[in-house]
């Protein structure tokens, strides 16, 4: 892939309230720099979190898609968080088959005080999207992606 040195992914991230969007503000209230290249969406839980929403976010040019949700056994919901890990591999699964590199979705347990590791991740992810290179599907229409909607959803 080439490397775009003006490349700036564009991110976005589907909190759980209750762990991953409090620890993204905790580091914020701490002053840990990281790059501004993460638009969080708040959800109550990551359960709440449905396929066609990473879908769009991707199909209208989102460079990478997070799920942070509760560690496994801590969701205030009992179970949110395990069906939102299903509806994952679902998606997942079917990436590579609709031209898009499984690397842009990604699933992460991140808790209310770990905004420390929120922001490692968060580097780290942005330095592995700029060697990926910008989503292809940027500018291409939604017909395919049409498709996996139809299949997860
Ligand atoms: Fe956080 Fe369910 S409450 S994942």
């Amino acid at each position: 892939m080439v490397e775009d040195s003006d490349f700036e992914p564009y991110i976005v991230c589907f909190a759980c309230n209750w762990c991953t969007y409090t620890g993204s503000d905790q580091a914020g209230v701490s002053r840990m720099q990281r790059p501004a290249d993460v638009r969080i969406i708040r959800l109550m839980c990551s359960g709440r979190m449905e396929p066609r929403y990473a879908i769009e976010a991707l199909k209208n040019g989102a460079d990478g898609v997070i799920i942070g949700a509760c560690h496994l056994g801590d969701c205030h919901y009992l179970e949110g968080n395990e069906k939102a890990v299903r509806r994952f591999s679902v998606i997942n699964s079917f990436m590579e088959q609709y031209g898009m590199n499984p690397k842009r979705f990604q699933f992460w347990h991140i808790s209310a005080s770990e905004g420390a590791e929120f922001t490692e991740h968060i580097k780290e992810y942005v330095a592995e999207l700029k060697k990926i290179g910008p989503n292809p599907r940027k500018h291409i229409a939604a017909k395919e992606f049409k498709k996996l909607e139809e299949v997860v959803i």
